[in-house]
């Protein structure tokens, strides 16, 4: 049985000792839920592996509670510490060189010499982290590949009976997850866009590198960010990218004034607002997955979005849900 905490200083108290004790507790964030693990415990970072069905060779983003935490375990330069001041905490993740002494397992960073650390603004979140008072290793609280979680029935759809508890902060207001961006080489370079943009980051860091080929589970081993898989937040149903006609037989993923025919529709955002799109995002795929199946429609088909702001989150997760399985 896995049990739902609600979001009071109770709730909050028994994740804490969950994590401390080793157990698997998933809990909101800003961007979608995680499925966390005492970062330091590599049996417990073995659970969230084995929870989720994800490659070993996939590292996992560490939480903490404040910048101090977080660059006490990595070695942190300049643009880290920009970067953390701006914008931490909030949907940014910093992949920094492991410190010499730093706790944090070596599984939960697959064996790289680098770490993914991550202050998160949700308060439930960080009232939970500093109870926990350890790094706590949280990717996504998904089965691996699948859609990521942005509500608590989210996470026991997929994980329930898996874990030990779920903490119910309520629908996660950013909807997609943080930005990743990989500051161990000569200039910032853009590893998955996400929830803080490449716009926010660029004016305070100047220029970011990017254009990762998409990876193949294969040679995803060999990249810099091995988690990067082609096929990932993939519904059920096949999705058609670009949608500028709609039929009766497909299930409407729409952006601005949605297209009529459509077998069924859910519209990101009908004024074309781009935050209001990501959060909506992966409630709407799961949505058209459901109602898809139930009416025995053959796909889902996505609108075009602008990749400007948010719009390359949204469109860099339709484009792994869209990818060949
Ligand atoms: O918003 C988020 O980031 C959510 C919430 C729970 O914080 N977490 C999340 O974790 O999305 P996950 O595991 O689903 O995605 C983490 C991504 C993966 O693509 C992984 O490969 C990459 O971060 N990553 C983690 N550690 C890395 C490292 N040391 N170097 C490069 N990439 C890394
Ligand atoms: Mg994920």
């Amino acid at each position: 049985m896995t049990e739902l905490l609600s979001a009071d200083p109770s709730g909050i108290a028994r994740a804490a000792a969950l994590l401390r004790s080793g157990a698997l507790v998933a809990f909101g964030t800003e961007t979608v839920y995680g499925l966390g693990a005492d970062a330091t415990d590599a049996r417990a970072v073995a659970g969230v592996f084995a929870a989720k069905g994800r490659p070993h060779f996939n590292p996992l983003i560490c939480h903490y509670a404040d910048a101090d935490a977080a660059f006490a375990h990595v070695t942190a330069n300049d643009a880290a510490h920009a970067l953390a001041a701006r914008c931490w905490p909030g949907p940014l993740t910093l992949v920094l060189p492991r410190a010499p002494d730093c706790p944090v397992a070596l599984l939960a960073g697959a064996g790289l010499e680098t770490l993914a650390v991550r202050v998160p603004a949700h308060p439930v979140a960080r009232a939970l982290l500093s109870a926990v008072g350890l790094p706590v290793a949280a990717p996504s609280a998904n089965r691996s590949g699948a859609v990521s979680p942005t509500t608590a029935q989210h996470v026991l759809d997929g994980l329930g009976g898996r874990i030990a508890a779920v903490l119910d902060c309520g629908p996660c207001p950013v909807g997609v997850e943080s930005t990743v961006l990989d500051l161990t080489g000569t200039r910032p370079f853009l590893l998955r866009p996400g929830g803080t943009t490449v716009e926010a980051i660029e004016a305070i860091v100047g220029p970011v590198g990017r254009g990762i080929p998409h990876a193949t589970a294969e040679a995803a081993r060999s990249l810099r960010s091995p988690g990067l898989l082609v096929s990932h937040y993939a519904p059920r149903l096949p999705v058609r990218l670009g949608a500028t006609t709609i039929a009766a037989d497909e299930a409407l993923l729409a952006f601005g004034p949605p297209l009529s025919g459509a077998g069924a529709t859910f519209d990101l955002s009908p004024t074309g607002d781009l935050p209001e799109a990501a959060a909506r995002l992966f409630e709407g795929l799961r949505w058209l997955d459901a109602e898809g199946a139930r009416l025995g429609l053959k796909r889902i088909a996505a609108m075009p979005v602008p990749e400007s702001g948010l719009g390359l989150a949204i469109v860099d997760r339709l484009q792994r849900a869209a990818a060949p399985r």
